[in-house]
């Protein structure tokens, strides 16, 4: 039965995005880039020790932000807390984005800068990666100096792995002037590339983080907004309330001082990607130089079948052809060893 509500014409034009949402928590997760260690202990027993006043009442974030803007090294009041990187990017186009207005990001890519500017009725622009993965230099120098409104830059970029070098990052910032340069740092603890001290010489830069992947905190919810304060003020404004609840606070309060842990996942991330280099080498699979914590690794023509044998065996990889328009290409979350040497042993029967 047809409603005859009518939708906004943004939302009627956009593509729907489905990632797989249910029935992955029993399996070995190399698909969404989240920590293959799970999360700290402690993080664990600050949410055991949440009390029924707390839940109870509307999440109070002012301690617990001062502590994690001490923990990034910057002043409370140019650090906003998100629901996820995701509301972060979402809070940035609300803030700056008219329909209508430019917004730049260089695809494939995180898939949720072209949902939020499409939503906001954007025009976007999407220049590509070619097929060697290299960034399109020229195009992007050349649409920024017509000055869009956003241009989100990940560093490193999903799912190719790029990592912009802080020189690169530098010639960008100079060629946007007259743009907001979201800088997604979602993968920061494994490229070590950070531009947060950047905010206050760049009045036109944001930085995001999340405690999605290193911290493994992807099922509360927690992303970080690092800007000047003139710019964090009005992005407060168009921020609802109580963004972030109770649980996610109390969560990365824990999850802040526990370095070790923060420690130990790069680690065990470091030694996953060694041996997975060496087992993809070994297996003739081409992969490309990933900043991040996962491989984009080309399959060719077999990929699909490739990631349904593995999920039949309980291992779940994201297949990313429909981003490349060819079949064959795949991104690998890293895991421990011990997952990696599962994942080497099924992928080397099926091939
Ligand atoms: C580049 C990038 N940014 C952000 C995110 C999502 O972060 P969050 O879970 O904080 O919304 C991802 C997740 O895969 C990502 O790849």
């Amino acid at each position: 039965m047809k409603s005859g509500i009518r939708v906004r014409q943004a939302v009627e034009r956009m593509r729907p995005y489905h990632p797989p949402l249910e029935g992955r928590t029993d399996k070995l997760r190399m698909d969404f880039n989240e920590n293959p260690i799970g999360c700290s202990p402690a993080v664990r027993r600050a949410l055991a020790r949440l009390t029924a006043a707390t839940i109870s009442a509307y999440p109070e974030q002012g301690t617990v932000r001062r502590k994690i803007a001490k923990y990034f090294g910057v002043a409370a009041d140019e650090l906003l807390l998100t629901n996820g990187t995701d509301e972060a990017l979402s809070l940035a186009v609300n803030t700056f984005v008219e329909p209508g207005d430019r917004v730049i990001f260089v695809e494939p890519t995180y898939a949720m800068y072209r949902f939020y500017s499409e939503l906001a009725g954007a025009n976007v622009v999407a220049p590509r990666y070619d097929a060697e993965m290299c960034f399109p230099w020229n195009t992007v120098l050349t649409e920024l100096r017509k000055g869009p409104r956003i241009f989100f830059l990940p560093n490193p970029n999903s799912p190719t792995g790029n990592l912009l070098a802080p020189a690169e990052l530098r010639t960008l910032l100079h060629a946007a002037r007259r743009t907001v340069v979201v800088i997604d740092e979602a993968y920061f603890e494994f490229s070590g590339v950070t531009v947060i001290p950047w905010i206050r010489r760049y009045k036109n830069l944001i930085v995001t983080r999340t405690f999605s992947k290193t911290a493994g905190l992807a099922g509360l919810r927690l992303g970080c907004i690092f800007v000047n304060r003139e710019l964090a003020a009005k992005m407060r404004k168009a921020q609802s309330p109580y963004p972030v609840n109770a649980a996610a606070l109390a969560a990365a309060d824990a999850a802040i001082k526990d370095r070790a842990f923060i420690s130990r996942t790069v680690r065990e991330v470091r030694r996953g990607r060694e041996q997975l280099e060496q087992g993809l080498t070994k297996l003739g699979v081409r992969f490309f130089p990933s900043g991040g914590n996962f491989l984009l690794v080309h399959f060719g023509a077999g990929a699909k079948k490739i990631v349904a044998a593995l999920e039949r065996k309980g291992i779940l990889l994201r297949d990313r052809s429909n981003d490349f328009g060819s079949e064959g290409y795949v991104r690998i979350t890293l895991g421990t060893p011990g997952q990696t040497r599962r994942l080497l042993r099924e992928l080397g029967a099926i091939l």
